[in-house]
């Protein structure tokens, strides 16, 4: 592939191995899908971030780097850690694990990472302009740049959206190409989702049915940033999807005219087939002793409505009620109040990590009610829980008296 005069200098390490090392990860990348060049990132996201899923040989690497004087060009965000820097205690988190969570967060800090610790960057302060390319790891959040900030990315792995943040660089290629952004299905909401899980489990349908596509949603009317934040979370956690578009909606929708869409495949989903996912990923299971909401973290209005919902209510006696959130966010719903009324009720607004990427196994939970298809596809895997999947409200009721 081509390289530019500078981007041969990093290849070769006159910038220091560290660097060279970003450089080469991204040209094999690179030719392994064929790009012909490399372009310039304007922000990076990183996943890969909690010690439970990288262990010893991700913070060696990470620690690595650090000392190296490895340093990122661009904005670089962080995805979700494995404890609340502030709270771990309050989760039944030992020390061990948060010495080394620690040790993670401060390597990244060293390289110039901002320690933003969520999977919602648009929302905090890393929101790319329409057009813009760049280089982010985590799935909710690369459809959700792709598809709603008409951003350009690529699913990176957290090792390439490092490298990229490095270099400055990633691989022309993929999602960064217009041909490659077409929708090639149509799919028609024959319902009105009436809350947070069945945006989500038509995500996810939609996810299973066409894992390699770029949806074109239609019927599906206008739909607030937080509902597409969670359809983009369901289409990337059963498939491999990293763009969609909805129709009036999304800012590449009106690239596609009728003439466009009228030769491409074309596919119904109705209430039907979303109460049947909502179904198939839930444990029949009665009694609540936790509830956990917030994958992807929640934003600053539905911890509102959470908080609404709880005045005057008291989770159960020796219940949890936990909700994931940026820290940011968190200390905009403390200002708010949100927070107070929360823990008043008995229940934890934790910031920094989330519910798949902390070792909550440990907890000794066997079902948790949650409002997320992403959630109840990993936590079985990532966490040995099981998982009752039930919109937000009826959670809500559920854990509190
Ligand atoms: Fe975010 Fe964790 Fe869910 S990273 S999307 S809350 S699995």
């Amino acid at each position: 592939m081509y390289l530019t005069r500078e981007e041969e200098l990093m290849f070769n390490g006159e910038y220091g191995e560290g660097l060279a090392k970003c450089m080469r990860l991204l040209v094999v990348l690179g030719e392994l899908f064929e790009a012909e060049k490399m372009v310039k990132v304007k922000s990076c996201h990183v996943s890969g971030v909690s010690y439970k899923n990288i262990g010893e040989p991700g913070l060696e690497l990470l620690k690595g780097f650090a000392e190296e004087n490895v340093r990122v060009r661009v904005k670089t965000t962080l995805n979700p850690s494995g404890m609340d820097r502030k709270r771990w205690k309050k989760t039944g988190l030992d020390k061990d694990f948060a010495k080394k969570q620690s040790e993670v967060l401060k390597a990244f800090k060293r390289m110039g990472v901002s320690l933003s610790c969520s999977c919602i960057p648009y929302l905090i302060g890393n929101k790319p302009k329409f057009g813009d390319y760049v280089a982010w790891a985590e799935s909710s959040a690369t459809v959700y740049a792709n598809s709603v900030l008409g951003a350009k990315t690529n699913r990176e792995s957290g090792l390439s959206a490092l490298a990229s943040a490095v270099t400055g660089r990633t691989p022309y290629y993929g999602y960064l190409l217009e041909e490659n952004r077409k929708p090639n299905v149509r799919v028609k909401v024959k319902f009105k989702p009436s809350n947070q899980l069945e945006i989500s489990a038509l995500g996810y349908f939609v996810g299973k049915n066409f894992p390699e596509k770029v949806p074109f949603f239609s019927g599906l009317g206008l739909v607030s940033k937080d509902w597409l934040k969670v359809l983009g979370a369901g289409l990337a956690s059963a498939g491999a999807i990293a763009l969609y578009h909805v129709e009036n909606l999304t800012p590449e929708a009106k690239f596609f005219s009728e003439d466009n869409l009228k030769d491409i495949e074309k596919f119904e989903v109705g209430l039907g087939e979303v109460k049947q996912t909502i179904q198939d990923l839930s444990e029949a299971y009665e009694r609540c002793e936790a509830v956990f909401l917030g994958c992807p973290h929640y934003s600053l209005s539905q911890l509102r409505e959470v908080a609404a919902f709880l005045r005057g209510k008291k989770v159960k006696p020796k219940a949890r009620l936990w909700i994931f959130t940026s820290r940011l966010i968190y200390e905009k719903a403390k200002k708010l109040g949100y927070v107070r009324l929360v823990e008043k009720a008995g229940g934890l607004v934790l910031c920094d990590t989330c519910m798949v990427v902390s070792p909550l196994e440990r907890l000794g939970l066997e079902v948790v009610y949650t409002d997320s298809c992403k959630a109840a596809h990993y936590l079985p895997s990532t966490n040995r829980l099981k998982v009752k999947l039930e919109n937000t409200l009826e959670c809500l009721r559920r854990i509190t008296v």
